[in-house]
């Protein structure tokens, strides 16, 4: 059995999954039970420098008639335009859709995961959320038993490698920002990351599955690190802390602010020296889930780049491919259709 597998974007991460279809088709045939052919990547431009990994013979600028030759569907474009609309049409004539989109997610994930769950298809994305570490089906579906109440840590690689940089070699803000860019962890435009819009995305897509609830970014308390400089940096290390780039989305008492009783926010904290997060460093993304049953949980790893980001889409390509050999979809989407939209109040 062959699964088309159409990649939308060839960016960064987009090179990265081409590169390990290919070199590592045997053995993704093997796992999927299915030959995972490659059958075309959509670009803006075709002119554009690409890595040689990337057969140019595959490359269009017609995404929507590759969307309509795919089983498989690899969103990683970013942005909500056109992104959103390719993706509804995926997910509307049956492909199955993986994305790293978390611009996406947090601004109209429920919008995704209603069509995706009438349409009988599955809506994967690991990558969104802390890059190579396994943490979006753990909160998704390994405690869908449990009641938990705090998801808190870092899911910003470009932050968390600037305020690094900044504690460790006494760097500007912007110097470090530009590494960030060079070393392929920041968006397109870094701003997403130093204002903290895309740790607030990630925010409202943890929060959204760990409460089983629909939280957009909007509902984000939001702080970015733009305003923290060298001095603050080396003020916190003097004092015994380190300064973070918290996300942090919890289940609080019920107030005339916060009626439903959660609370989810980015801001950057101060972190005691001692405390696990402190020791975070670089890009790496660590993410503490706490819940009634499984108590403390802690997920670490590379949080940003592109073979990192990469090993997440594959994982859930390969995933999506098994349930297409089965003839039918995971068993995951089912409860999200009927979900009612939860007002986190003013945060
Ligand atoms: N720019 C993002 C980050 C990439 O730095 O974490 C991974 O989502």
């Amino acid at each position: 059995m062959t699964v088309r597998v159409g990649v939308l974007g060839c960016g960064v991460v987009g090179t990265e999954v081409i590169r390990l279809l290919t070199t590592q088709a045997a053995d993704l045939e093997a796992r999927a039970g299915a030959r995972l052919e490659l059958v075309g990547v959509a670009v803006r431009s075709l002119e554009t420098p690409r890595d040689p990994v990337v057969d140019r013979a595959l490359l269009t600028t017609d995404a929507e008639a590759l969307v309509d030759r795919a089983d498989v569907v690899v969103e990683l474009m970013g942005g909500l335009e056109p992104a959103r609309s390719l993706l509804l049409r995926a997910i509307e004539r049956g492909a199955a859709v993986v994305t790293a989109n978390k611009a996406l997610l947090g601004a109209d994930g429920p919008t995704l995961y209603a069509a995706a769950d009438a349409a009988g298809v599955d809506l994967y994305f690991e990558a969104a959320v802390a890059g190579a570490i396994p943490l979006v089906r753990p909160v998704r579906e390994s405690l869908a038993g449990d009641a938990v109440t705090r998801v808190l840590g870092i899911v910003n690689g470009t932050t968390n490698y600037v305020l690094d940089q900044m504690a460790t070699t006494g760097a500007d803000l912007d110097v470090a920002v530009k590494q960030a860019q060079e070393l392929g962890y920041a968006e397109a435009d870094p701003t997403a990351d130093v204002a903290g819009f895309d740790a607030a995305a990630k925010a409202a897509i943890l929060a959204s599955l760990a409460f089983h609830t629909r939280v957009s970014v909007d509902q984000v308390h939001r702080e970015g690190i733009g305003a923290v400089t060298a001095e603050d940096v080396a003020w916190a290390a003097e004092t015994g802390y380190v300064i973070k780039l918290l996300a942090v989305a919890e289940r609080v008492a019920a107030t005339a602010d916060h009626p439903q009783g959660v609370v989810v926010r980015v801001h950057p904290a101060l972190v005691p020296s001692g405390h696990p997060l402190a020791g975070v460093r670089q890009a790496f993304n660590a993410v503490f889930v706490e819940a009634d049953a499984a108590g403390e949980l802690m997920f670490y790893g590379r949080g940003a780049g592109g073979r990192p980001t990469a090993s997440a889409v594959l994982g859930d390509v390969v995933t999506v491919a098994r349930h297409r050999v089965r003839g039918g979809r995971g068993p995951i989407e089912s409860r999200y259709a009927d979900l009612p939209v939860l007002d986190v109040g003013a945060a």
